[in-house]
């Protein structure tokens, strides 16, 4: 038997545990050792029924992800993966009961239906989550889900990826019971109560899967759904597909289907770019000079200062988190209209279902309005969101020095000031760090951590554990003017203009983006987020710009109109009062006009370049982030544009597009529009070498740490 499964008895009950830590993926030797303890049940007569479990923390929660790169580069071969064993459990003359904690997931799930019976315990979790990683159920999901569960929930469950709680698959009857208290006990007790009764197989139970006039609609609705908001992917419409052979065919044949689904989507691009993004979600955690012993500072409480935007939003994601707030405002009034929109977006969350309003009166309570630094000493972090200013920002933390204890964290959410210049107003510059939160800062995932020159390593590996509790991807980024995310965003959004200014259409542009895969335009972007926010910032930071070199004049032009976007009813657009965008005839003649007066020839620009000056902008910005080690690695950048700025998932980020692409073409394009646009356009140098070397941005990796930047 391999160490990884177990086999031992209790009496006439065998219990097979599987022990591969830390979540038991069916990696290389556990599916050997599973069928090894089946053929030993099957033929060990004082044994009348088995019980298998994992170890630890949970039941299975898949296949081994790390061997799907193995497959596709040739490694390894795929062979017959785990359809024959999920057979030979089915097949075992002996009750075989699957008993599941934690999460039952992908592969994990399949294994628990080949199983006679399954029970779980009461927090336990089960899904098919495998579109998130661009691939469908690869074991006989597909065909088994609909069997136990019925087509709409295998459907649902396959396409979207979800979970679900036990006691909704108990509901369903992908579980058969639930078990409170000791879930071995349970099971044993369980197998014990289910002998010489008849021991169904899942893949002979037919009569959940409808008829073709029932099943159309399902998925029908299914496919709209999945093309709406799973825009772009291939893998939740093969996931349908699959479920759809399960409806029509034998069990064997709907196996052979799903197994060429499965492959299509293992081989692809997307898959590939979503395994990335799931390891690189783990890895961002990971910071090279941090040791994962670094003490924590306990962080109970916490103060925010201004209660504006991001000031209310960042409130209430500590106290959605369980954490007290203390929220202060300067203006009465501001803290009262802060106040009053945290009650209404917590009562749109009931409304909505999100929240129940038990969840939502408590977490009212944990906020504190306040308008002086009282009590800012009982406080473990403060967290600074006013005005976006250097000598507004260096008074609040000389307030905020004066007023915390010894140890507190005191946190900017700055979006383009340095770190190292606020922390200079305060006495313990090791204390001060950025905590550079997204709007809505209650709902993006994205949290960029900035480190200054001084920030304490507790202080660092403080915010980045306290992201995960706050539900947030925290991601450390040096201290540069606009840090990674915004820092990459100028270039992408001067494009935008700049193609619009050569004659694209705004449109068009808005368009070519959307149709890439970014969950919006630029242009449409620009408008949501507010255009006087850029033209406040060019404006500060006019100084620092090369004379000669071209700048972007159309969103400054729309400024001075009063178009900041949605929030005055119009920008690039205008809106109606439902907020929707409709093109505004005043604008585009504008265009027309300034264009002239600037003397750009107009010209009629592909959709194709259009995507190419905007995402190559984003990346040869990028390089240069990663070469200054500003990012700690190129899948970091990634991640930030995933989760702050709507790239889309499926290509992986803007430095993994470009290795997908090819940096030598990555390079060559840029060298073009070098040549066509003029300086802003030089390669990075970073960029030049990995292209000139064969190599990928997911290769390179930063000798230096970031305290270097
Ligand atoms: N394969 C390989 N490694 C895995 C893994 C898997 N299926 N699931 C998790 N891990 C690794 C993580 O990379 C991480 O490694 P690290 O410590 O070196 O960074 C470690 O296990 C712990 O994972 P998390 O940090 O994510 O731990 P959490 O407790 O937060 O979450 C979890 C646990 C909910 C199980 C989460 O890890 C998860 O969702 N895992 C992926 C589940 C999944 O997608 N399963 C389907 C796989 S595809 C499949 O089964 C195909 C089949 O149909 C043939
Ligand atoms: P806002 O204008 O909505 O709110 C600022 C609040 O600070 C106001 O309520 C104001 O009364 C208050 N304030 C001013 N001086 C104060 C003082 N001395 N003490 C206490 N309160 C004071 O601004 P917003 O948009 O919330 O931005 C805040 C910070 O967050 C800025 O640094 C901004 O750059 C940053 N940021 C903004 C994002 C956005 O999309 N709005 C996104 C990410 C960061």
């Amino acid at each position: 038997m391999s160490d990884l499964v177990q086999l031992t008895k209790d009496q006439d009950v065998a219990i097979i545990t599987i022990n591969n830590p830390p979540v038991n993926a069916l990696g290389p030797g556990v599916p050997e050792g599973i069928s090894q303890a089946v053929k030993e049940v099957t033929q060990d007569e004082s044994v009348k029924a088995a019980v298998l479990m994992g170890a630890g923390r949970t039941f299975v929660a898949g296949a081994d992800i790390k061997e799907f790169g193995k497959i596709t580069s040739g490694k390894t071969a795929r062979g017959a993966g785990l359809l024959p064993l999920l057979r030979q459990i089915e097949d075992c003359p002996k009750p075989v009961v699957m008993a599941i904690h934690g999460t039952a997931f992908g592969g994990g799930l399949e294994l628990a239906m080949s199983g006679h019976h399954r029970v779980g315990a009461p927090d336990a979790q089960v899904g098919q989550p495998e579109v998130k990683l661009g691939i469908i159920p690869g074991a006989g999901g597909t065909q088994r889900l609909p069997r136990l569960a019925g087509v709409a929930k295998a459907v649902e469950m396959c396409a979207q990826g979800n979970p679900i709680p036990a006691r909704e698959a108990l509901d369903y009857g992908i579980l058969d019971r639930l078990i409170e208290g000791d879930l071995l006990t349970g099971a044993i007790a369980f197998a014990r109560a289910v002998l010489g009764k008849p021991a169904p197989k899942t893949r002979e139970r037919n009569q959940k899967l409808g008829t073709p006039e029932q099943n159309a609609p399902i998925f029908a609705a299914a496919r709209e759904l999945a093309r709406q908001k799973q825009r772009g992917m291939i893998a939740p419409l093969a996931a349908i597909d699959a479920v759809e052979a399960a409806t029509r065919l034998p069990f064997d044949e709907g196996c052979e289907v799903e197994r060429k689904l499965f492959n299509d989507c293992l081989f692809s691009d997307q898959s590939k770019a979503f395994i990335h993004v799931f390891f690189g979600e783990r890895e961002v955690a990971k910071i090279p000079d941090i040791p994962k012993e670094t003490p924590i500072i306990p962080v109970n409480s916490v103060a925010v200062v201004g209660a504006g935007t991001m000031g209310g939003g960042i409130a209430m994601v500590f106290a959605n988190a369980g954490i007290r707030v203390l929220l202060k405002d300067a203006d009465p009034p501001a803290l009262d209209r802060g106040m009053e929109v945290i009650r209404k977006n917590y009562s749109s969350s009931v409304r909505r279902g999100r929240f129940t309003q038990q969840f939502v009166d408590e977490r009212l309570q944990l906020i504190k309005p306040v308008l002086g630094y009282d009590d800012f000493d009982k406080v473990d972090m403060a967290v600074e969101a006013v005005f976006e200013g250097m000598q507004l920002k260096k008074e609040v933390f000389g307030q905020l020095d004066r007023g915390c204890r010894p140890g507190a964290i005191l946190a900017s959410n700055t979006s383009t000031l340095s770190i190292d210049e606020i922390a200079s107003a305060t006495a313990r510059p090791e204390a001060v760090i950025g905590t550079h939160f997204f709007s809505p800062a209650n709902v993006m995932r994205l949290l960029e951590i900035v480190r200054g020159k001084a920030s304490s390593k507790a202080v660092i590996a403080t915010c980045m554990q306290l992201s995960k509790k706050l539900g947030k991807v925290g991601v450390l980024v040096g201290n540069c003017r606009g840090f990674v995310g915004n820092r990459m965003f100028g270039p992408y959004r001067r494009e935008a203009q700049f193609l619009v200014e050569e004659g694209a259409s705004i449109e068009a542009v808005d368009q070519a983006l959307y149709d890439f895969g970014m969950a919006m335009g630029p242009l449409a972007t620009g408008d949501l987020a507010g255009l006087d926010v850029g033209w406040r910032i060019r404006k500060e930071f006019r100084h620092l710009e090369k004379p000669g070199t071209r700048q972007p004049f159309a969103e400054d032009r729309l400024c001075e109109m009063g178009r900041y976007g949605q929030k005055t009813g119009a920008g690039w657009y205008k809106y109606d009062e439902n907020r929707r965008a409709i093109l505004d005839p005043e604008v585009v003649d504008s265009l027309r006009k300034w264009s002239a007066e600037a003397g750009i020839p107009q010209r009629k620009i592909s959709p194709e370049e259009i995507v190419d000056r905007c995402i190559l902008a984003l990346v040869n910005e990028g390089a240069r982030i990663l070469e200054e080690g500003i990012a700690v690695r190129a899948v970091d950048i990634d991640i930030i544009y995933l989760n702050g700025y709507g790239f889309p998932a499926y290509r992986g980020g803007p430095m993994w597009y470009a290795d997908t692409v090819g940096l030598n073409k990555v390079r060559d394009r840029i060298s073009e529009f070098h040549r066509q646009q003029g300086e802003l356009w030089e390669p990075a140098p970073l960029l030049k070498r990995l292209a000139q070397e064969g190599k990928t941005f997911a290769e390179y990796h930063q000798s230096q740490d970031l305290t270097a930047a």
